[in-house]
């Protein structure tokens, strides 16, 4: 009787572990029937209550029968293990040959990337970078340059000007204004650069637009000449376009220089003119109050998109304002 009773204790047990459908549910099924409020398990404890003779005969069954509950779970642990990893492999898989909507990187624009250079450049040489808004005072963007109101020198630069037109405010037409902002507030000596966007009415064409950058350089010390000017711009260029550069000053006028001149680059079997440049004109600097007794100096302004368009042989323009990526991307990301 008690034989069969523990037989039916191992089948329930091997049937629940073999029905079990994964760890968890085999988990159930074990504190049942092996767990301490098992059956099985509240026979062995009450075998301490029985005759000797009894202990050694149904003490075995019970050992026996215990061992086959234990086999029994062992067995379909190790089936629901196997199952559960498969499982795990199947759900986790990642197929690497999967086509991907790879999102590109964002990078720099060209424009940026040789503005940041030429900071750079200057910086080395001990200039301070210098900032200006690109809204700016008329007076600062022409009369404290001596570009008075009615001198033709305002019609050289076509000039966005803000409504009210009584506000006297104009979207600047070169970084000049930034050399008044930095004499008006420091004492020389001065050394800065002041890379930024400018504004003319010109049309969009191959070597114009009407947003474009310029890079303002000035100078202000005891005994400078026009010799320090001309080796700085020689240094410039050969940082910008390699030692074989072939540079020229030619006579200009511009009424915040005097002299003055302008440097033009040989590009594409042509002279295209990088920017403008001179000995600062005494009357600026009276303007900003520095001694001219004391002080001389020199400044220069450039063209960005000129700088770029030589140095990577761009023939127009269009290219650089319009924004195609695939223009952009043969520059780089310039991180
Ligand atoms: C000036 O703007 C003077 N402020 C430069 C200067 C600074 C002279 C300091 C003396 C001392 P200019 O108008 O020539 O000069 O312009 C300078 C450079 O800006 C040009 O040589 C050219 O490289 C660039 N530039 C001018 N207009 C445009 C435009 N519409 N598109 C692209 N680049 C331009
Ligand atoms: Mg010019």
């Amino acid at each position: 009787m008690r034989q069969e009773e523990v037989s039916g204790w191992v089948n329930a047990a091997r049937s629940a572990f073999a029905t079990a459908k994964d760890l968890d549910s085999l988990k159930v099924a074990r504190l049942a029937h092996a767990g301490d409020k098992s059956p099985i398990a509240l026979a062995s404890r009450g075998l301490g209550a029985l005759s000797p003779e009894e202990k050694a005969s149904f003490g075995k069954i019970i050992g026996e029968a215990k061992a086959e509950i234990a086999q029994a779970l062992a067995q379909a642990t190790q089936a629901l293990e196997i199952e559960r990893d498969r499982k795990v492999l199947l759900e986790e898989i990642v197929d690497v040959t999967l086509p991907v909507n790879r999102a590109h990187r964002g990078g720099l624009h060209p424009i940026t990337i040789i503005k940041n250079e030429v900071s750079d450049f200057f910086i080395e040489q001990g200039f301070a970078v210098a900032e200006g808004p690109e809204l700016e005072s008329g007076w600062l963007n022409f009369d404290a340059l001596n570009i008075p109101a009615d001198h033709p020198a305002r019609t050289m630069q076509d000039t966005f000007f803000i409504e009210p037109i009584e506000s006297g405010m104009v979207l600047r037409t070169h970084t000049s204004p930034v050399q008044i902002r930095t004499m008006l507030t420091q004492q020389p000596p001065i050394y800065v650069v002041c890379p930024g966007r400018t504004f003319r009415a010109d049309e969009l064409d191959a070597t114009h637009s009407p947003v474009f950058h310029q890079v303002e350089g000035l100078v202000i010390d005891k005994g400078i000449t026009m010799a320090h000017l001309k080796g700085t711009l020689d240094n410039f260029a050969r940082h910008m376009f390699g030692p074989d550069v072939t540079t020229r000053l030619r006579p200009s006028f511009f009424p915040f220089t005097e002299p003055s001149a302008e440097v033009d680059i040989f590009f594409n079997n042509r002279w295209i003119e990088w920017g403008g440049c001179g000995m600062v004109n005494p009357k600026v600097l009276a303007t900003c109050g520095i001694d001219t007794d004391l002080y001389s100096g020199f400044a220069f302004g450039m063209g960005l998109e000129r700088t770029l368009m030589v140095r990577h042989g761009i023939t127009d323009m269009h290219d650089i304002v319009e924004g195609d990526l695939r223009f952009t991307r043969q520059f780089g990301v310039g991180i």
